[in-house]
């Protein structure tokens, strides 16, 4: 089944021979586009979708996103807006929670919540585990992630669970963890940080997770300065998720990697905390993605144009720049060239906004101003 979706007031491709267009149409067959030009002279298709002037865009990729979890951690939000830090610790809270839930539990919520992105836009979404933390439960989490998204990522190197040593839970995330996860999985991560995984024990667990084939994500430089972006590009992984505290060695690093620079400014207005210098990156010469670390402690939103609109208000980003860093910088970190644009080929996911240009998203925060979804060439969402 054909659908053409016309009367296209801009449309943004991230396409380099095709660029942001005006008067546009675009025709989606089989789950790919298969053309895009001008709206007047648009070929037939099964079925029309009229964009009414309206901005078209590539569906949002959220490239960084825990969603299977049970609990509630809304008094902890509430206490750190009254002066509370975060340090990560409440990790363990949701970690009881979610060993405590049922599988149904666990899937409906996760379900809910990819519903959620994608009335918010969100076509592809990448899914952490992280709070199982036993072999079983994290297994049990990437099943239930994988019914949801390709992208799913072995996140055991969360945080060390309360009353174990930490060397000892290294070799097993290193060890039987990571061999039940990896069929599971595509990524691996590691919380690089002072509390969680230290320089030796990260080097462990992505060594680990190359020898099981997976790729690399790491939690690096979030709440202080650290080794993650170092070794993140060291080893090159795909993406360096945070980046928020960083030295001028690790935006040179960076800049002179393939290793994406992913901002989750989500998590700085939820944990009341200095946001990243997003500028500085884009100025180096970084790639870089946007996306909404949804998690239930430090970011519990799955709105990509919050973040959009954040990452342009607290991070120096243009609205344009912030736009593609959360379609093609996602895709990108996700080693995705299938989404994030719309080129002839790409995966048929679009969004039509109910505003004139891409602008708006960060014009008119906290606006709903996502109008369609198309995923695989379908209709899934309209307002
Ligand atoms: O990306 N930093 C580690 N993990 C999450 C927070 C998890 C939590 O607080 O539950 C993050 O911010
Ligand atoms: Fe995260």
């Amino acid at each position: 089944m054909s659908l053409l979706v016309h009367d296209i007031g801009e449309l943004i491709t991230n396409d380099p021979g095709l660029g942001t267009r005006t008067d546009a149409a675009i025709v989606l067959d089989g789950g790919v586009v298969a053309w895009v030009g001008p709206s007047a002279s648009a070929p037939a298709a099964d079925e029309a979708l009229d964009a009414e002037g309206a901005a078209v865009l590539p569906g949002f990729v959220d490239s960084h996103a825990h969603l299977v979890f049970a609990g509630d951690r809304s008094a902890e939000f509430a206490a750190r807006m009254a002066g509370a830090p975060y340090t990560g610790g409440g990790i363990r809270t949701t970690v009881a929670a979610t060993r405590a839930a049922s599988d149904a539990e666990l899937r409906a919520r996760t379900a809910r919540l990819v519903r959620e992105a994608l009335a918010q836009g969100t076509t592809t979404v990448e899914i952490k585990s992280g709070y199982g933390l036993t072999v079983a439960d994290e297994v049990r989490s990437l099943r239930i992630a994988g019914e949801f998204t390709a992208e799913t990522t072995f996140l055991g190197a969360h945080v060390v669970p309360a009353d174990v040593d930490a060397d000892a839970y290294t070799a097993l995330v290193c060890g039987e963890m990571m061999a039940a996860a990896a069929p599971h999985a595509r990524w691996v991560d590691v919380f690089c940080e002072t509390g969680a995984f230290d320089a030796t024990r990260t080097e462990a667990i992505l060594r680990a997770g190359i020898a099981h084939g997976l790729g690399l994500r790491v939690h690096a430089n979030q709440l202080g300065p650290g080794p993650g972006v170092r070794l993140a590009v060291e080893f090159g992984a795909a993406s360096a998720d945070h980046c928020t505290h960083l030295s001028a060695a690790d935006v040179d690093a960076l800049s002179t990697s393939d290793t994406v620079a992913t901002l989750l400014p989500g998590a700085e207005f939820s944990t009341r905390s200095p946001y990243p210098d997003g500028r500085r990156l884009l100025d180096a010469g970084v790639t870089v993605a946007l996306a909404t670390d949804c998690n239930p402690g430090s970011s519990f939103t799955t709105s990509v144009p919050l973040c959009i609109a954040l990452a342009v208000r607290e991070c120096g980003l243009t609205p344009t720049e912030a736009v593609v860093a959360a379609t093609l910088g996602g895709a990108t970190a996700l080693r995705r060239t299938d989404v994030g644009r719309l080129g002839v080929g790409a995966r048929a996911d679009l969004v039509v906004l109910d505003a004139p240009s891409h602008l708006y998203l960060a014009y008119r925060p906290g606006v709903p101003l996502v109008g369609t979804v198309v995923r695989n060439g379908e209709i899934e969402w309209k307002r």
